[in-house]
């Protein structure tokens, strides 16, 4: 039985594609390559040496479920493909509602009608809002403050619910801030317009796209007043999806899991290692905060280390040597 991997060419998904193969499963991709390339599929084509099968449609669209489950013969599902920009969603929020939820109704309703075990959704640590003392556990209160923030907790309530009346289990994961990319640098994050994202900016301006970094708020009570987050490698993400498929679970059950490191960088700490890994200074200066960040996000992943056996593995140092290895091949190529 295969795995179907919606948004299977997006930045975590198509990494996930490659663990999920080299664990020795079988994988279907949709997606409709509206924010990933369609030359991530070539990559992840050469990256795992098969000619896995891709098909092209919008995962909210029953129809094209429909005759994916019918040429597939699908056991379980990793939904990814959404959209995920906090200021669109802001600007057009039932857009996001419609998108997002229609995606994670229609594939549900699939999931259940066809018979699938498992199904695990890309949630997002913004779930928690602003106010979660630190560490934030999964019990940490959900407060998302943006349209996009609420699709996921929605997303999230409406699977755990669909799975309690089916024979389906569901795993939401929650991750924090995700950087790096495949250490070959032939996948990787590759937005589409303007990066709003810490380490694609940082990337931009070591590119020379950029004149230099604005740090957004110099005044937060951290070490150096400046925000701090968890950032996790993408190829630990990847992982943490495949423990999720792995892990024994009643059916008609759900939970829920943070993927982080469990330690948090300051931008400046961040634009050092960068500085570091690169081998020459980031230009950057001091800016107001951003509307809408929070000061300080780290996760406690105490329950995927015990119940998933996952725990993040490469360092900071990793997350920005590949990230940089994947955009220097980009402007490369
Ligand atoms: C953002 C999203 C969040 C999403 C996450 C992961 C917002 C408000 N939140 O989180 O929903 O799940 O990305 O993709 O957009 N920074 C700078 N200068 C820059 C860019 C960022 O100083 O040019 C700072 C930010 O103020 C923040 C940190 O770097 O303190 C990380 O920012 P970012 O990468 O955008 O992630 P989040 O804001 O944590």
């Amino acid at each position: 039985m295969a795995t179907l991997v919606t948004g299977g060419a997006g930045y975590i998904g198509s990494h996930t594609v490659v663990a999920l193969h080299e664990a020795g499963r079988d994988v279907v991709i949709l997606d409709d390559f509206s924010n990933a390339p369609r030359l991530a599929v070539d990559a992840i084509r050469s990256l795992t040496r098969s000619d896995l099968p891709v098909e092209e449609g919008d995962a909210g669209d029953p129809q094209v479920l429909d005759a994916v489950f019918g040429r597939h013969r699908i056991g379980s599902v990793i939904h990814f493909a959404a959209r995920k920009s906090v200021a669109e969603s802001v600007r057009d929020p039932l857009g996001y509602y419609r998108s997002n939820l229609g995606s994670v109704m229609a594939l549900a309703a699939a999931a259940v009608e066809r018979d699938v075990e498992r199904l695990v959704f890309s949630s997002s640590a913004t779930v928690y809002g602003s106010t979660s003392a630190l560490p934030v556990t999964e019990d940490s209160p959900t407060v998302p403050e943006s349209p996009y923030g609420e699709t996921k907790l929605m997303g999230e309530r409406i699977l755990a619910d669909t799975a309690a009346v089916s024979e389906m289990s569901v795993i939401s994961l929650r991750y924090f801030n995700p950087v790096g990319a495949h250490p070959s640098g032939l996948i990787g994050e590759d937005p589409s317009g303007e990066p709003a994202n810490l380490v694609p900016r940082i990337m931009e301006v070591v590119a020379g796209r950029r004149d230099r970094l604005e740090v957004f708020g110099a005044d937060y009570s951290t070490v150096d007043g400046t925000a701090v987050r968890d950032y996790v490698h993408v190829m630990d993400l990847a992982e943490g999806h495949v423990a999720a498929l792995d892990t024994d679970m009643d059916p008609a059950s759900s939970r829920v899991y943070n993927l982080g490191t469990g330690s948090g960088t300051t931008v400046l700490q961040v634009l050092a290692a960068a500085s570091e890994t690169i081998g020459s200074p980031i230009p950057y200066e001091m800016a107001e905060r951003r509307p809408g960040d929070i000061e300080a996000s780290w996760a406690d992943c105490t329950r995927a280390r015990d119940e998933l056996g996952w725990q993040a593995r490469r360092d900071l140092a990793q997350m920005l040597r590949d990230h940089w290895n994947f955009v220097r091949r980009q402007s490369l190529s």
